[in-house]
């Protein structure tokens, strides 16, 4: 298996007793190898200073390691030009921007705006305010028990009514790839724009957006190894340029008259305020560690943890996992429960071990109610976990119940 880990600094922490964190909660957040930490630390050391605002060398190095950054992500994602690259502070600021500035000049009264209903709530609740705003209706596209969005699904809910569709990429719940092809296909013959959270394919997957034809794309750095408060919010030319800006202030503007001002051209015009250059710094380094091991690399190795986390927690009495077993069309997230235990309790008694999990709803409430289940625990890998890892958490699950009180035998009803 591979030894990625040595690369990441937390990893290898060790606690009073000599024992590792085995971090199997990578859908929330990853961790930063020392080429992220070091790119971040020399911004700060050697080039620190306001970007695009100095004639001096060190604004001048500032603005150069931003405006390399926003060309590397243009490149990761295989965007057509570096305008379309927006920095923002997270996916969560990016879809608010989308919600705000393009939703809201666009929406009029009984537009439809279609959501899967596994939608992460920043990819929900911003457009649950436009449509509110606008007098338009948000409709879902629902899932099967396993999580999956059918073409009937598609076409019985994405129709000339439909405005905007936005829809996750790939589930942070069930770890499910949506059919985002057929979907963005779908809209774009109603002449619907196609919002694509990127936030858990962009780390895992490789990622064509002109391929796509995805009209805005989002993602956040911290879940691809780059620091936290540093995402991208991307979009074609033509709609960036028709929306009006989100933030008005510095960095933003062309001109400022008393009364009235114009603004920067793309991107600028959506980046105002400072910008967060020791995280693009952080980004590209991130970008850099992924391209050299490389996203098909990448994804072999999450393939392989995926289908051995699968079947070890498939084995484990008591304990269902959620969504499909087939390890075919997802990423390495397995949500699961298990009988008599509390996904809160569960997660605890895990963490007695040093393994980290998420229990609740990830951010993810109606799409928990519509399962039918009010919590789970999460287990999401990354490149640098190991079989190992996965074993350690079997084995822990394994005794949750009888820290809990219950029997080894099962009662069947
Ligand atoms: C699918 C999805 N969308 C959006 C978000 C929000 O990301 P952030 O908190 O970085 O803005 C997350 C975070 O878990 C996510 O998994």
């Amino acid at each position: 298996m591979n030894n990625y880990v040595n690369d990441f600094p937390l990893l290898l922490q060790r606690d009073e007793k000599g024992h590792q964190t085995i971090y199997l909660d990578n859908a929330a957040t990853t961790q930063k190898p020392f080429s992220v930490l070091n790119a971040v630390s020399k911004y700060y050391e050697s080039s620190n200073a306001n970007p695009h605002r100095g004639a001096y060398d060190l604004s001048v190095q500032a603005t150069n390691i931003l405006e390399s950054a926003r060309k590397k992500v243009r490149g990761f994602i295989g965007a057509k030009s570096d305008n379309q690259i927006v920095f923002t502070k997270n996916s969560t600021e990016a879809l608010n921007i989308i919600a705000q500035s393009y939703g809201m000049t666009s929406l009029k009264a009984g537009d439809r705006v279609v959501l899967a209903v596994s939608e992460h709530h920043s990819n929900l609740v911003p457009w649950q305010v436009a449509a509110k705003a606008k007098g338009a209706v948000i409709s879902y596209l629902y899932t099967d028990k396993d999580g999956a969005v059918s073409q009937e699904e598609i076409e019985e809910k994405i129709t000339k009514q439909t405005k905007i569709v936005a829809v996750a990429h790939i589930s942070n719940v069930t770890g499910k790839i949506n059919p985002i092809e057929a979907i963005i296909e779908r809209a774009h013959k109603f002449g619907a724009v196609v919002v694509v959270d990127g936030t858990q394919s962009t780390p895992h997957i490789s990622v064509d957006i002109s391929a796509l034809d995805a009209d805005f794309y989002v993602f956040s750095g911290h879940k691809m190894l780059a620091p936290m408060g540093i995402g991208i919010l991307c979009g074609k030319e033509n709609l960036l340029e028709s929306m009006p800006p989100f933030l008005y202030g510095g960095d933003m503007i062309e001109y400022v008259e008393e009364q009235d001002s114009t603004y920067a051209p793309l991107p600028q015009k959506f980046e105002g305020g400072t910008q967060n250059v020791g995280g693009a710094a952080g980004l590209s380094a991130a970008i850099d560690y992924l391209n050299v091991i490389g996203m098909p690399t990448i994804m072999e190795i999450e393939k392989e943890l995926t289908t051995y986390m699968l079947e070890k927690l498939s084995n484990i009495p008591h304990l269902k996992v959620i969504g499909s077993l087939n390890p075919e069309g997802r990423i390495g997230v397995v949500p699961f429960v298990m009988e008599g235990a509390h996904p809160h309790d569960i997660a605890t008694i895990l963490n007695a071990d040093k393994i980290a999990v998420r229990a609740g709803h990830h951010c993810a409430q109606p799409f928990h109610k519509y399962l039918g289940v009010s919590s789970t625990c999460r287990a999401s890998v990354y490149l640098y976990n190991t079989k190992d890892d996965i074993d350690r958490l079997a084995e822990s699950l394994k005794e949750v119940r009888r820290w809990l009180g219950y029997g080894t035998k099962r009662i069947v009803h």
